[in-house]
Parts: C-alpha cells; structure tokens; sequence
C-alpha cells in the first residue's frame, strides 16, 4: 500500500440522465451500490485516511453507504463542476507532495491494477499528470483527448465545448487521473468557467499544466469496458452484465461449475469451494460463503449464508441469513427464512419454512412443515404438516424438541413448549403441554366408528 497517494472520488451530482429519485452513486451493479465500488478500488491503492469523497446530492445517503469503511468526505454543496469539486476539498486535503489520483464516482468497473499502472507511469515520468484514455466507436458525451503534431497530449476538450474537427476524435478521456498535488493545487485555481455549461471543468488543468512547461501523459487501455461511465440506466444494465461475468469467470477458472453462466447473478463477495455445481439461474448473493463439492439448484436463491462442503440445495429454494452443515439436503423448494442453523447431514425437504431455528445432526423435516423459533435436537423426524404455532399475536415462543424425538405428521405445536428426548407425538395432536423424555402425546379426539351409517345414509338419499 503506498503512503504518497491521495485518492478524491467526485459523487456529488444528482446523475439527472438516471431519471431516479435517489443519487447516481446509490444504484446498485453487480450487488453494491457504485460508490461502494469506487470506495474499495481506492481502498486497495491506498490507506482509508488517504481516500475523500465528494458529497453534495444526498449527501447524508451517500455518506452512509461507505463511511463504515473509513474514508473521509468533502461537501459541495452546490455542484458547479468537477473543477469546483476540487476546490471544495482544498481545505481538507492535506496532502501537497505525492500523488492526487482523481476519479468520479459513477465509473466503478475500474480495477485496482489500472490506478496502480496509472500511479506508476506518473512516478516514472516527472509531468504534471497522467491520465487513462481510451478508443471509442461513440465517442459522444465524453471528454475528446486533443494531441498535437508530436502525438502529445495538449488539452482535453468537453462535448459541449467541442469544435466540429475536435468532436470527430475518438480518443476520450476516461475521467481517471493521477497528478503531482503540488503542481494541481497550483493550478486549479487558474481553471475558469468559461465554457457554454458555465461549469468549472476539472479537464482544463490539462491544458494549463501543459501550457505551464508540464507535460500531462496518457495510459491508453486497451479494454474500453473497464472504463464505461454510468449515465443512465441502460448503461447501469450493462455494467452490471460485465460484473457478473467477471465474478463467475473468476469462479469458473478457481474451479467452480457453472451451467449457463450467463444465467446466474452471483455478487463479488460470495466464496464458492472447488467442485461445486451451480446451476442455471441461480442467485447467490451478499457475503455468502459456500463449501467445496456443494450443489446450488436452479433458481435457488443463497443470501448472506454459509454452506459447509457437500450440501445440496434442490431447486428452487431460499437460503437467507444461515448457516448449512456438512452434507445436509435442503429443498426442492425449501425456505430458511432467517437466522436458521442446520446442521451436518440434516435434511429439510419440499415446502418447509424455517425461522430462526436450529436443527440438530442428521435430523429431518422432509416435507410441509413451519418451524419458527424452535432448536432441535439430533435425529429428530418432523412429520409431514407438522407446525410451530410461535406466535400468540402479541409475543413470539420457543418450542424446543429433544434428541430423536418423533413428531407425528400434522402436529401442533403450541409454543412455550418443551417436547423430550426420545418423545413421540401422535400424527395431528395439538400438543399444548411438556413432553417428558420417551413419552408419547396424544392431543386429538379419540376415533369414532359408527356402524353401516355410510350406507343408510345414502338410502335417505
Ligand atoms: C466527465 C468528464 C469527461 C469524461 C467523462 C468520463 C469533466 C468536465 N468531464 O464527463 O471529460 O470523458 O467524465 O466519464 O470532468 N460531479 C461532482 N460535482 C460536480 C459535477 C460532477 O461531484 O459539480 C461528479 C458526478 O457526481 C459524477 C462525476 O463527477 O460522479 C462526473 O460527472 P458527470 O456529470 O457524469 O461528467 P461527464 O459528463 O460524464
Ligand atoms: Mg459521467
């Protein structure tokens, strides 16, 4: 991590193309929001203290979506362009050695590698500044990057500021910078707004750092993608397309199976174990962390979990916010609602909903069945229907159910309830009461047959 590097992220404008109520750099691409990606590409080139965000359109909602991570943050209040930005800081920013990397905040396929072969290419050379460019077929919006005869760099030259011959250039400037902080601070003052949006624009210290005996270079990349803007929505689409392409590469070459990658939204946290099978359509999402030689069903949804080496998830099922023992089955179409523990080789079958539950080793709940804020124990069978009533509609309870319990199918459990180690509850009893270890419960009215009634009845008839 280098000390000498100071990084201002710009996130202060409303981002109007968007046509959204909420700020640019909130949207979310490839499962964060887009300042939360500027936020770390910078936090892995530089110290938290290093880093500055520039706030102004719901600053408060901005602020919050990174601050946890450390960096600090400049106002602006009224945004009268990326030059203005700048100067907003000026009082904030201690730093007037080293380098000030420059990049907004609305460009987040940008990789740590990039800045840093940005960073390099300015150290060695001893200009102004150093810049990414970047050939475009539709260079329309961006910046145009004016060379002269030499191929040097002169200026960079915005659309609405443009001359016909300067719009035809296809070269743009990515909007990403590395400049000596020295001479910046020397010469942002000089930047007017003298141009038909009367905005301050950042991209004229090109131009004066030049015409001031300092050259300023230029990283042409090769893969544009990496640079792409986000305007509006169409581009947010597409950004977010490259994301998950990028993540199931990365997991594919790690390892990972994936049928039909390009059907499959996984986020850039998610950890997934070598030999694991994803399949089509699958969603895993947040911080989820998944084991080796796993199966994720087709259009399961796995988020914020942890899933121990070979558990199978059948298709079409839930997983949120919990944690999957070794070897466990869970679905075809299976919910862990919230905050469940399953532990190793358990097994939760089609039409279960957990909440808050714990389910010990090797037990099993194979079909239609609740169970809310229950722990059970190891080797418990949970009967088909069976059903924690949790909740007495002012106060959720507990049911706890002890090691190899039976729970017959349709049973009612009304909770506070303790059901013993080895217990038996008779198939649909509604058990209101404690279960003693190895008794069996029977809650439901005893059977009446009565003779030839089916018969006579239908005589009547
Ligand atoms: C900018 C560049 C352009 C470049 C392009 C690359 C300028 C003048 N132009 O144009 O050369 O090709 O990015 O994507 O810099 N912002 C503020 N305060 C302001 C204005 C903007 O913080 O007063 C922030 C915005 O929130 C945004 C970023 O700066 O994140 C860039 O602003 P935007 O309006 O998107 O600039 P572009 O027109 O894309
Ligand atoms: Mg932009």
């Amino acid at each position: 991590m280098r000390t000498d590097v100071t990084v201002v992220i710009l996130a202060a404008g409303q981002g109007t193309r968007m046509r959204s109520r909420r700020a640019k750099v909130l949207h979310h691409a490839g499962g964060r929001a887009l300042i939360e990606h500027a936020v770390d590409t910078a936090l892995q080139v530089t110290a938290a203290e290093n880093v500055f965000v520039v706030l102004g359109h719901q600053a408060v909602e901005v602020e919050a979506a990174v601050a946890a991570r450390g960096v600090r943050f400049i106002q602006q209040a009224e945004q009268k362009g990326t030059a203005h930005a700048l100067l907003c800081g000026e009082a904030v920013i201690p730093a007037r050695t080293g380098h000030l990397v420059i990049f907004y905040g609305d460009c987040p396929l940008i990789r740590p590698e990039t800045l840093r072969t940005l960073i390099d290419r300015q150290s060695q050379g001893a200009g102004g500044g150093t810049m990414i460019t970047t050939l475009l077929d539709d260079p329309h919006g961006y910046g145009r990057v004016v060379r002269d005869a030499a191929g040097s760099v002169e200026a960079i030259v915005e659309q609405k500021a443009g001359t016909p011959e300067q719009l035809a250039v296809r070269e743009i400037n990515a909007g990403v910078y590395a400049f000596d902080a020295g001479l910046f601070w020397r010469y942002i003052h000089d930047i007017r707004p003298d141009n038909p949006a009367q905005e301050y624009y950042l991209t004229d210290i090109v131009g004066l750092l030049i015409a001031a005996g300092h050259p300023v270079g230029a990283v042409v990349a090769g893969d544009s993608a990496e640079l792409l803007g986000i305007n509006n929505r169409v581009e947010l689409a597409g950004v977010d397309r490259i994301f998950r392409e990028r993540k199931v590469r990365d997991l594919m070459l790690s390892g990972v199976t994936i049928e039909k990658p390009e059907t499959v939204t996984i986020d850039a946290a998610v950890e997934i174990g070598i030999d694991t099978v994803i399949e089509p359509f699958a969603q895993i999402l947040g911080a989820t962390r998944i084991g080796e030689n796993c199966r994720i069903g087709a259009c399961s949804i796995v988020t914020d979990s942890e899933l121990a080496d070979h558990v199978i998830i059948g298709a079409f099922t839930i997983v949120a916010t919990s944690s999957v023992g070794e070897h466990a089955h869970i679905g075809p179409y299976a919910r862990l609602r919230l905050e469940n523990e399953v532990a190793a080789g358990a097994h939760i079958g089609n039409f279960v909903e957990l909440k808050k539950t714990k389910v010990g080793a090797g037990s099993k709940a194979n079909h239609l069945a609740y169970l809310g804020d229950a722990s059970i124990g190891e080797g418990v069978n949970i009967g088909a229907g069976a059903i924690t009533c949790n909740y007495d509609g002012l106060r959720k309870h507990g049911t706890t159910i002890g090691n190899r319990a039976f729970i017959g199918s349709n049973s009612t459990l009304v909770a506070p309830l303790r059901i013993g180690d080895g217990a038996y509850v008779g198939a649909a009893s509604i058990i209101t009461e404690t279960v003693p270890d190895d008794a069996l419960a029977i809650g439901r009215a005893r059977q009446e047959n009565k003779e030839g009634w089916a018969a006579r009845h239908r005589k009547r008839k």
